[in-house]
Parts: structure tokens; C-alpha cells; sequence
């Protein structure tokens, strides 16, 4: 039965579709409010089929960290556990005892000296939400054993960090105490970072693979100059390790590079598994060097799953699917296909990056050599009539996704363009970015001086 609007409905919030073969009578349905009435699940798939295909490709989204193409018996498992809840650790045994040996998995990728806990999480934001509140819960329970105040903690980082630490500082009344970067040095210094220490400050964050230029921030460094400020002063400033990107990249690409829990000054480390832990989205993980370092009060024992069962973390339902993948890939791929589908990722990234670094309108921010991910800026002497919005907009004409944003503060002025290299970015794809990218230069070179607001006013960028 064909469904009519009724009297007053908007025909703007209608969805209509031909069901069947494009040649009979269309449905109509409004959208701005749950229909009455359903219509056959054909129609509603090619309703919502049709409205998503008017999203960007995800494929040629060079704006996102995240994974979008795994295999087909990746696929397959996907599709068999889609149905499972991770909260439900005694009905499904089995999906916990695979988180527990993922978790161990990635302490070993990480150096663990020995037992450690840790938990996957829904992605890096919630991994590095219990990293920070390990930290304050600690904190406090250390100011209150020495009888002092626990009041105005605060946490050192650079300005460059993801918007997760800015809603950690703000949901948990803890002070952010962001160390300004500069263009010539765009990542937290142990100079300036022990500027802004005193006894109140709860932790440092050190980022493995900054959002902005996905360069790594000298961890070690900061690390020893932690160590040498408690023989100094003996005050004992813990560190985590944000390694959304560059966790499951630099254990392949830079095994020598010491950032990990070889560094008895850190903590722990968070990771995006829907990352470069190349699983698709909705996974990240955390894990502590050692169980002491994870306040008690943090896990919960839940009595009504079936049997006591300790959680950890701000969700209590979600997918399991994304951590059976991540074993998946483990197991398909090892250490030495991660390193290869890596290794891949930063030798496009470095193509791409010395073809766009070469080209006399762009200056390079860096280039691809920590994590597979460059950014790029205009050159002073640039002299032509657009800007890197408008480039944007026009690489888009073409299918790319690259996005431009201004760098965080202190240096906001400086707008950037940023591409991040993935699996999945092969160089056939790369070498037709920079014909397309060459093709966009001239077709605004062409076109002559446009309006002169930007085609969208520029965003902070936080993926
Ligand atoms: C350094 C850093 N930390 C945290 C995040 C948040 O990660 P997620 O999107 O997995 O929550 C990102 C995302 O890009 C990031 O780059």
C-alpha cells in the first residue's frame, strides 16, 4: 500500500523510492519523524542505500586515521559477530578470553616488563579518558596520604593535542596545561614542558604521532627529563603515551625508537585499533605497565552478567565484533605483514610527500617518515590567488577528501593541508592524487582571483 503524506508534512522531509524496478508507483515516507506505518524492507534499504551514497567515498578520505578497507574473511568474521556484545563477558567467553590475549598481544608489542592490565575500548578518546583518570584517581589518593590539598590538579601537554584531552581536563575539572609549539618546533620540548610542571600536576601526555603532522614528540627525552626532575625535587610526574596512530606503527617501522614501556617513566599507552591497528571503526585499546598503576576504584565488578566479572572503562555495551577482528588481523597478518602493509603506507606517504614538497607553491610540515601521515603548508613567497580551502574544495570536484584546517593555537594563523596515508593507498591511487592535484592547481590558476571569503570558514580539524 503506497504510503501518502499526510496533511502538514513538509514534502522537503519526505524520502520516496521505487520499490522494485524504478518503474512503479512510488513510496513516500516522512523522515522527520518515525512513519506510522512501515514499508517494505526493500524500499527502506534503497532509501538509506541512496542517502549514504551521497557520502564521500571512504576509500580516497585522505582526511581520515581511521580503516576502511579490510579483507574478505575479515568481512566474514565481521559479519558473524556483529550480533555480540563485549559487555557480555560471561555469555561470550570466548570474545573476552580473545580481548584478554589481544591486550597481551599489544603489551608485548609494547615492552612490557611484565604482568600488565589492560582493555579494549571503543577507540583512542575512551583509551585515553582512563589513562588520564588513572592518573588523577592516583594523584589524589597520594595528596590525601600526605595529607595535602587535592584540590586544582593539572595536566601538561603540548597545544597540538586531540580534542579527547581537551574533554578529558574539562569533564574532570582538571587544568590543561598546554605548552605552546612553534612552526620550527611543533611538539612538546622537555624544556618547555618542565616550565609548566609543579606539585598539582597530575601527569604528562607525550603524543606518538601528533593529529596535526603526525611527526612523534621526543618521548624519551621527555621521559629522562622526568626522571631528573623527581632526583632533583622528588616530584614524581607519570607519563602516557597518546599512540593513536603511531602506537601501531613505530613497534614495525621503528623498533629501535624507544617511546614504549622501556621507559620506566611511562605509564601507559593508548592506541586506536580502528587506526593503524587497521581494524575498521569503533576499537581502541589501553594497557598499564604494571596492575598497581590502575586504581581499584576504576574496575567494577558486575554481579548481574551471570557471574562476577570485572569491567573497566565508560561504556558498558558495545560491538565485540572489532575486537575479533583485531585478532584476526594479529594472527593473518603477524609483526612482519604489519610491517610490510606499513612499510607500504610510509613509502607512499614519502612519494606523496616529496611530489607535493618539490611543488614551488607548498612548503612541507613533515613528511611521513614517524607515521605515514605529511602535512603541508602554502610558501611564504606563494603569490597566487587561492588558498588551501579552496584547493581543498576543488581536489574534492575530483573525489579526493584532503582537508585543510589552521594549526591549534599559538600558531593558528598557519593553515595546513593533510593527507593521511592508509592501507588500502596504494601508489597507483597515489600517482593519480598528484596528477589530480596538479589538474586542481591549474584549473584555479585558471579561474583567477575567487570571492575572497573561503569556500567554508575554517574549522578546527580534530580527526
Ligand atoms: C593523537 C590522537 N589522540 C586521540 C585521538 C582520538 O582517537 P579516536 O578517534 O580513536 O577516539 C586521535 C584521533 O585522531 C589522535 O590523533
Amino acid at each position: 500500500m503506497p504510503i501518502v503524506p499526510q496533511p502538514g508534512d513538509a514534502p522537503e522531509v519526505h524520502a520516496s523510492v521505487n520499490p522494485g524496478v524504478f518503474t512503479e508507483e512510488w513510496l513516500t515516507v516522512p523522515v522527520d519523524r518515525i512513519p506510522d506505518h512501515g514499508i517494505p524492507g526493500e524500499a527502506a534499504y534503497q532509501i538509506v542505500h541512496d542517502e549514504a551514497m551521497l557520502d564521500g567515498n571512504a576509500r580516497l578520505n585522505l582526511a581520515t586515521f581511521v580503516t576502511t578497507w579490510m579483507d574478505d574473511y575479515a568481512n566474514r568474521i565481521y559479519a558473524e559477530s556483529y550480533d555480540k556484545n563485549m559487555i557480555d563477558k560471561d555469555e561470550y567467553p570466548a570474545t573476552a578470553a580473545i580481548e584478554a590475549k589481544c591486550t597481551t598481544m599489544i603489551a608485548k608489542l609494547w615492552n612490557a616488563p611484565g604482568a600488565t592490565v589492560g582493555v579494549s575500548t571503543v577507540g583512542s578518546s575512551e583509551a585515553c579518558m582512563m589513562g588520564g583518570l588513572a592518573f588523577l584517581k592516583r594523584w589524589k589518593a597520594a595528596r590525601r596520604a600526605a595529607g595535602k590539598s587535592t584540590e586544582n590538579p593539572n595536566m601538561v601537554m603540548s597545544s597540538a593535542v586531540q580534542v579527547v584531552w581537551e574533554r578529558f581536563c574539562r569533564y574532570w575539572d582538571v587544568e590543561l596545561r598546554a605548552v605552546p609549539i612553534t612552526l620550527a618546533e611543533p611538539v612538546l620540548t622537555p624544556k618547555t614542558m618542565l616550565d609548566h610542571i609543579d606539585e598539582n600536576t597530575i601527569g604528562v601526555v607525550g603524543i606518538l604521532g601528533v593529529t596535526y603532522t603526525g611527526g612523534y614528540e621526543p618521548i624519551a627525552d621527555l621521559a629522562a627529563a622526568l626522571d631528573d626532575l623527581q632526583q632533583r625535587t622528588g616530584l614524581d610526574v607519570p607519563l602516557h603515551v597518546d599512540g593513536a596512530s603511531g602506537g601501531m606503527i613505530a613497534p614495525f617501522l621503528q623498533p629501535e625508537l624507544k617511546w614504549d614501556f622501556r621507559l620506566p617513566r611511562v605509564h601507559s599507552i593508548s592506541t586506536s585499533g580502528h587506526k593503524y591497528g587497521l581494524i575498521y571503526p569503533g576499537l581502541g585499546w589501553v594497557v598499564w605497565r604494571s596492575k598497581d598503576l590502575l586504581p581499584e576504584e576504576m574496575v567494577f565488578d558486575v554481579a548481574y552478567l551471570g557471574s562476577e566479572m570485572p569491567t573497566l572503562g565508560l561504556n558498558f555495551s558495545r560491538p565485540a565484533a572489532q575486537v575479533l577482528l583485531q585478532y584476526y588481523a594479529f594472527l593473518r597478518l603477524g609483526r612482519h605483514g604489519y610491517y610490510n602493509v606499513q612499510a607500504v603506507s610510509q613509502r607512499v606517504a614519502r612519494h606523496l610527500s616529496s611530489a607535493i614538497g618539490g611543488m614551488s607553491q607548498f612548503e612541507l610540515l613533515s613528511d611521513g617518515s614517524d607515521t605515514p601521515v605529511f602535512a603541508w603548508r602554502l610558501a611564504d613567497d606563494f603569490d597566487g590567488v587561492w588558498t588551501l580551502p579552496q584547493l581543498s574544495d576543488r581536489l574534492r570536484w575530483y573525489g579526493w577528501q584532503v582537508p585543510a584546517y589552521p594549526m591549534p593555537a599559538d600558531i593558528e594563523n598557519v593553515e595546513v593541508m593533510r593527507i593521511v596515508v592508509r592501507n588500502g593507498l596504494g601508489m597507483d591511487l597515489a600517482h593519480k592524487l598528484i596528477a589530480d592535484l596538479k589538474a586542481s592547481i591549474a584549473d584555479l590558476d585558471a579561474a583567477g582571483p575567487l570571492p575572497a571569503n573561503a569556500p567554508h570558514p575554517p574549522t578546527q580539524f580534530h580527526h
